[in-house]
């Protein structure tokens, strides 16, 4: 098959461990003969720092003729302790979102048997916990109308949710669902705000053309409580874009490392694959991070973007078996730890002699 991607490494530790994916990505590439082409992009504060623009034009066509984009991280310390800062690498990332229309984000969590001992919970309360998080990428607080008035001292921001945006994100999380235990979860606060209780309006109407799948609804406030206490109970959780930023954050960590977990934003255009963690700039340049995540990332562009299973699952298998010689990096390493690069040439050699 032809695969055409675009790369987008940007910020902080993005580029390191964007290069370890790529090995693994031209290993998979040779050992299934398919054919591969790649560009770069510029996005993120890199990109402010050179053309002005966090997610300058020529990125956006790039990614448009591809057939997938690998992402890395964006961000910056240098805006963050300045609120006044005219442009901001985050707005890259939500101009890209909304651009692709990548309305959804999927974030699965799932934890590795090897690394039940670093969950900050207690292993018989996560050990086996899978559940899939859909979070809705395009609407809400994050793009609804905001601004200041008083002489800037009254800010604002609205959350906006129409049908449509509801019922399509809905609609996948069901797809979710039928495929896996046959669970939805859509998370809200319908007892305080009007966008959640259209939300629960519109599951609640949906809900009967799914009759084989249990749909609960739960309060964003105890779904926080409950992804600590009982990861179990979960299987597909559906939920708005700030309370899916937040949520998934919280889920990562249960599984020992943030540096571990993937994601999927797909919609209209193409989709984007990109490790839920952000770019670390402490570490940058240091060859320290963790490259699972966006390993796992590429995996999942196989699986979602070009439905290669068995590429996904030999990524997977690779990734498990780095962590069972427990060949890692030190965020995770107990004694010996490797390098990132090391960590990316294990992987992509494994699946290479395997
Ligand atoms: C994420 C990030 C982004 C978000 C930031 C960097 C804008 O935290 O992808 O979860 O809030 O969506
Ligand atoms: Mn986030």
């Amino acid at each position: 098959m032809k695969l055409n991607l675009a790369i987008l490494p940007g910020d902080g530790i993005g580029p390191e461990i964007i290069e370890q994916a790529m090995k693994v990505v031209k290993a998979i590439v040779k050992k299934y003969n398919h054919e591969l082409t790649y560009e770069y992009g510029l996005t993120g504060a890199v990109a402010i720092d050179k053309v002005g623009d966090p997610y300058p034009s020529e990125t956006h066509d790039l990614c448009m003729k591809s057939d997938a984009v690998l992402f890395g991280a964006i961000g910056d310390p240098k805006f963050d302790n300045n609120p006044k800062a005219p442009v901001r690498p985050e707005q890259g990332l939500l101009a890209m979102r909304k651009k692709l229309g990548l309305y959804a984000n999927i974030r699965p969590v799932e934890t590795f048997e090897s690394l039940l001992h670093k969950s900050p919970l207690r292993r018989e309360l996560v050990e086996g916990a899978d559940f899939v998080c859909i979070r809705e990428l395009t609407g809400g607080i994050y793009f609804g109308e905001k601004g200041r008035k008083d002489n800037g001292n009254t800010a604002f921001d609205t959350n906006t949710y129409t049908r449509p945006e509801i019922e399509r994100i809905l609609e996948l999380a069901y797809q979710f669902a039928a495929k896996r235990n046959k669970k939805l979860t859509v998370v809200d606060k319908a007892n305080v705000l009007e966008t959640s209780r259209l939300w629960r309006e519109i599951a609640q109407e949906m809900a009967p053309n799914y009759p084989d799948i249990k749909t609960e609804f739960m309060f964003v406030d105890n779904a926080a409580m409950q992804i600590i206490q009982w990861p179990k109970n979960f299987d597909v959780m559906v939920t708005e874009n700030m309370f899916g930023d937040i949520l998934t954050d919280e889920a990562s960590v249960i599984t020992g490392s943030l540096g571990l977990l993937p994601s999927a934003s797909i919609g209209i255009h193409t989709s984007v694959f990109e490790p839920i963690h952000g770019s670390y700039p402490q570490a940058a340049g240091k060859d320290i991070a963790n490259p699972i995540a966006t390993i796992l990332s590429a995996a999942m562009m196989f699986e979602y973007a070009f439905e290669l299973m068995e590429e996904g699952k030999t990524i997977r298998d690779a990734v498990a078996a780095s962590l069972k010689a427990k060949y890692v990096t030190e965020d995770i390493s107990e004694g010996t730890s490797y390098k990132t690069s090391q960590v990316g040439d294990w992987i992509a050699d494994y699946i290479s002699k395997n």
